[in-house]
C-alpha cells in the first residue's frame, strides 16, 4: 500500500510567499511516503500511474480551461522526476517532468494521466518534448477528447519510434477530468447541483430559516467544491433571504468561482454582498422586462447584467452563454426552485447532497427540489449513486444522471 503526501502542491499556487515558481512545480521525492520496503520492490506500472493521478488530483479546480494532468518519469525502476500542470499558461505536466529529469530522461519511461498534446497552444507540443528527451516508452491513462489532440499525440510518439501504452487506470483518469471532457464535448459547463438537507430532505424550515442544517465539517467541504468549479449559481430568493458572499474560504486558500444570479425582474438590492464584494466577478441573468436604470447602476458597480430575450430565464440558455464565456463547470447552490428548473430541463451532470442526521419536518418546510414535480413516480429522474462518504456527522452522497441526453448539456 502506498501513501503520498501531496498537500503542498495545492498550497504552492495560492501562497505568493513561495516565490520560487520552479521549486513549486515539482514534487520532492521525500514527500512520497512508502510503507516499508524499497521503491524498487514496491512500485509497478499501476503504482506510478496512480502517483501521476494523485499529482493531477491535487490541482483540481486550478487549471481551467485546461485539464488537470500529472506525469512521472521512471528509469531502471527508480523514480526520476514528477510534474504537474499547475495553471493555464504554465508548463504542462510532461514538460515539467522532463525539465526536472534533465539528461536522465533518456531511455526512461513516462507515466502521464492524459494524452500528450501535439499542437502549439500557450506552450509548445508535449509530444515533441517527449521525443526530444529520448524517453523510450510512454504510458497514457486516457486519450484527450480535445479535437486538436485526440489520438494525434500518441500517433506522433509512435511515429517517432516510442512505445505507447494507453488505458492504464483509464476510468480514474477520465473521472479526474470529467468537467474538462464534458466541456470539450458539449461546449457547455459541467453542472453539479449541491444541497444541504435534513434526513427528511428539507433545505430550510417553514420560516425559510436554513442556518445551519449540516455540520461545520460539511460546510467546509463545500468550499472545496466551490474551488473546483469555475462558477457558482443561485436564485434571487437565496440572495434576498441569505445575502451570501458565494466565495471560497479554505485554510489553504482557493479560487473564487464567478457568481451567477438568476433574477428575472432584476430585484437584487444594490447593497447585496454579491454586488459589493470585489473578490469575484458577478453576472446577473434577467428577463427582457427590467428597469434599464437599475441595470446601469449594477453595471457601474462592476456587475455584468445579461438580459435574455424572453420573460422567463431558461437555464439551458444560461448554460449556453456561460459555455461561450469559457466557464467549464457550474456549482448550483440553490434554492429549491432553481434546483427544480435544472432537474426539469435535465441540465445537470451530478448531484452532491450533504445529509444531516436531523429531522425538520413540516409540509411547508422548503424541500431540496421545489417546482410542480411530475404526476407519477415513474416520471422521476433516474440517477446512479457513485459515492457515499461520512463528513463529520453528516453523509455526502454523490449521484450522476443515468443518461446523457442528445444535443449536449
Ligand atoms: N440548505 C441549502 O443547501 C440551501 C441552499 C440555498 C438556499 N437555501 C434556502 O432556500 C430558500 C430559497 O429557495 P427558493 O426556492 O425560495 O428560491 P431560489 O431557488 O433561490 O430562487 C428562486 C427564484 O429565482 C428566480 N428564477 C429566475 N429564473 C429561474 C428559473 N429558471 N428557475 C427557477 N427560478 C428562477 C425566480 O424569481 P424571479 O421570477 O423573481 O426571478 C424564482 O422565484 C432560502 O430559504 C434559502 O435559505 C438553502
Amino acid at each position: 500500500m502506498l501513501r503520498y503526501s501531496l498537500t503542498f502542491i495545492c498550497h504552492a499556487l495560492f501562497c505568493p510567499a513561495q516565490g520560487n515558481v520552479r521549486g513549486c512545480l515539482f514534487l520532492q521525492v521525500e514527500d512520497l511516503r512508502y510503507e516499508g520496503g524499497t521503491q524498487k520492490q514496491q512500485m509497478n506500472d499501476r503504482d506510478y500511474m496512480q502517483l501521476a493521478i494523485a499529482l493531477a488530483k491535487a490541482t483540481a479546480g486550478q487549471t481551467s480551461p485546461n485539464p488537470s494532468v500529472g506525469a512521472v518519469i521512471v528509469k531502471n525502476g527508480e523514480l526520476i522526476s514528477t510534474g504537474v500542470h499547475l495553471k493555464a499558461g504554465m508548463p504542462h505536466a510532461e514538460a515539467a517532468a522532463i525539465q526536472a529529469a534533465g539528461e536522465q530522461a533518456k531511455d526512461a519511461v513516462m507515466y502521464v494521466t492524459l494524452e500528450p498534446c501535439s499542437h502549439y497552444g500557450k506552450t509548445p507540443p508535449c509530444a515533441d518534448a517527449i521525443i526530444n528527451s529520448g524517453i523510450k516508452k510512454v504510458f497514457v491513462a486516457t486519450l484527450d477528447p480535445n479535437p486538436l489532440v485526440a489520438g494525434k499525440g500518441t500517433e506522433r510518439l509512435r511515429k517517432a519510434g516510442i512505445e505507447v501504452v494507453t488505458g492504464l487506470c483509464e476510468e480514474e483518469a477520465v473521472r479526474l477530468n470529467e468537467k474538462f471532457f464534458h466541456f470539450i464535448q458539449h461546449k457547455t459547463p459541467f453542472v453539479t447541483i449541491k444541497g444541504a438537507v435534513s434526513l427528511d430532505g428539507k433545505t430550510a424550515a417553514k420560516t425559510g430559516d436554513s442556518k445551519w442544517i449540516t455540520s461545520g465539517e460539511a460546510r467546509q467541504d463545500v468550499h472545496n467544491l466551490r474551488h473546483e468549479h469555475d462558477a457558482i449559481l443561485v436564485g434571487i430568493n437565496t440572495v434576498l433571504h441569505d445575502n451570501p458572499l458565494l466565495t471560497t474560504r479554505r485554510p489553504q486558500g482557493g479560487k473564487n468561482p464567478v457568481r451567477i444570479i438568476l433574477d428575472t425582474e432584476c430585484k437584487i438590492p444594490l447593497s447585496a454582498r454579491v454586488v459589493r464584494d470585489p473578490s469575484s466577478k458577478t453576472i446577473i441573468f434577467t428577463g427582457n422586462r427590467i428597469d434599464k436604470q437599475k441595470a446601469a447602476q449594477l453595471t457601474d458597480l462592476g456587475v455584468e447584467v445579461i438580459s435574455l430575450d424572453s420573460s422567463r430565464i431558461s437555464v439551458r440558455e444560461v448554460l449556453r452563454i456561460l459555455g461561450e464565456k469559457g466557464l467549464m463547470s457550474v456549482l448550483v447552490e440553490g434554492g429549491s426552485e432553481i434546483h427544480a428548473s435544472f432537474i426539469a430541463e435535465e441540465a445537470f451532470q451530478q448531484i452532491i447532497l450533504y445529509v444531516a442526521p436531523k429531522i425538520i419536518g413540516g409540509r411547508e418546510a422548503v424541500p431540496f427540489i421545489g417546482g410542480a414535480g411530475p404526476d407519477l413516480v415513474s416520471q422521476g429522474k433516474k440517477l446512479r449513486f457513485t459515492n457515499v462518504e461520512k463528513i463529520g456527522p453528516d453523509l455526502k452522497i454523490t449521484a450522476v444522471r443515468l443518461v446523457e441526453q442528445e444535443g449536449g448539456l
